[in-house]
């Protein structure tokens, strides 16, 4: 079987090769507690089988589901924050065509839009605008079923559908992804007779989107999700073995032996735009569950060869703190070839007949000698083919890497503690019953 493979020669500089040795223990035996169910956060860790072990009567439901959807709407709205909608819109830019959403109607298959990620009133005001006079159906997920950012937008798209569709058209449309029993969004929706999809509770939202979460839009999108499902329950094989064949764990050592030696920022690196969604999603993967406890991996990302003119300073020159891991994706399947101009005025004759493709695959070649000269460590993650199956490895191969990552940082993996900061200093100044107290208190900070 093919799988993902990782290059650290780009390190070699940095880290002897003894060091990654010496992770060897320490990072099986971060993986096998995991697979055991132990250690902190064990509760939630129904996504490691997820790929061979979830509801098949569901995944049918969701490919009907979409069919549906497919056939009666201009526009799927997915409303979710973090990973309740990354995961799904990482997937969607990264395994569909770039120009989608303007494309749609020669490609007979609804945009799919996103909302509920933001507070931001112009991007809503924007948005329902552009929903005027479309067909519409709308994904609200929220595992909580209590996060404020999806709960205002979908107020406010609930009141769109219902207003276009009357209520019980609008609930035919509407399709709701929480919690099997608890939380607002699970109580609305069997009241209002939505279509529900469960996220199992032992499944947390950055590890969902292998659940409904991601799928259902990524269906919609008319990704195969069934071989989505397929990488990553390959990769759930090799994520289990031993480290000389493990490269995952060999991945989460490196980046740990590369932290305790100062470099406390990794900069994902990827040559293609339409992996830059990706990139988020593994940015909230690795920051929400490694940065706590004063500890932690800054993930940065950036998308080159565009970011060379901007970040390829700072990481060529500036402060020595980071280190680059690089998804090396083939995009081969297409090409665009740079054709030859007689009057060669800007003097690029010598790249006439050139795939584009392979200019890029030479500029990432010269970065990677130029930035490892200026004492950047790179590792290299290198993955086939872009399609639904490799998206699927990835999706195991970095969610794996986080756990052993986190655990061999000495962090619970699968907890947010942090993130409440924010929301109660949010709740108390716009006046939520109960934070009465606080608001006095916020108010004269203030
Ligand atoms: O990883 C997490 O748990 C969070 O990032 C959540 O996905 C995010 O806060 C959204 O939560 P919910 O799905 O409960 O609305």
């Amino acid at each position: 079987m093919d799988r993902i493979s990782v290059d650290l020669s780009g390190t070699a500089g940095f880290v002897g090769g003894h060091e990654l040795t010496y992770m060897e223990g320490a990072a099986e035996g971060a993986a096998h507690s995991m697979i055991r169910g132990m250690g902190p956060g064990s509760e939630f860790l129904g996504w490691l089988s997820l790929p061979h072990d979830y509801d098949k009567d569901e995944f049918k439901r969701i490919l009907a589901a979409a069919e549906k959807v497919r056939g009666e709407s201009d526009v799927f709205l997915v409303i979710g924050i973090g990973g309740s909608y990354l995961g799904a819109r990482a997937a969607i830019d990264m395994l569909t065509h770039t120009f989608r959403n303007q494309l749609y109607k020669a490609r007979k298959a609804p945009q799919v839009l996103f909302a509920g990620h933001n507070m931001s009133a112009a991007y809503m005001s924007d948005l329902l605008e552009m929903l005027e006079g479309r067909e519409v159906s709308v994904n609200v997920i929220s595992k909580s079923g209590t996060t404020t950012e999806p709960a205002v937008a979908f107020r406010m798209v609930k009141r769109l559908m219902e207003e276009k569709y009357g209520k019980e058209g609008a609930a035919r449309r509407i399709y709701a992804t929480t919690d099997k029993a608890s939380g607002a969004l699970r109580r609305m929706a069997d009241a209002e007779g939505y279509e529900t999809f469960a996220i199992p509770g032992d499944v947390g939202g950055r590890f969902s989107v292998l659940t409904a979460v991601g799928l259902l839009p990524m269906a919609v999108a008319g990704i195969d999700i069934g071989s989505v499902m397929a990488g990553a329950a390959d990769y759930e094989k090799v994520a289990s073995g031993g480290f000389p064949g493990n490269d995952c764990l060999k991945y989460a050592s490196m980046r740990n032996i590369l932290y305790r030696k100062g470099k406390s920022v990794e900069v994902m690196v990827s040559y293609e735009p339409s992996m830059a969604m990706f990139t988020e999603w593994w940015k909230q993967l690795f920051g929400e569950s490694e940065g706590k406890d004063q500890k932690g991996i800054f993930p940065a990302g950036v998308g080159f060869t565009t970011d060379l003119h901007s970040m390829g300073q700072f990481i060529q020159d500036g402060a020595r703190i980071m280190f680059e891991t690089v998804i090396n994706v083939d995009r081969s399947a297409k090409s665009a070839m740079i054709p030859d101009d007689p009057e060669d005025c800007d003097g690029l004759n010598f790249l006439s007949g050139m795939d584009m493709g392979l200019v890029n695959r030479k500029a990432a070649q010269g970065t990677l000698l130029a930035h490892v000269e200026g004492g950047v460590p790179n590792v290299a993650v290198n993955v086939p083919e872009v399609s639904a199956y490799w998206f699927g490895q990835l999706v195991y191969f970095f969610e794996m890497a986080c756990g052993v990552s986190c655990r061999l940082m000495g962090v619970n993996p699968f907890d947010q503690p942090g993130v409440e900061g924010y929301k109660r200093n949010m709740f108390a100044l716009l006046g939520k019953p109960g934070y009465e107290r606080e608001r006095a208190e916020l108010e004269a900070r203030l």
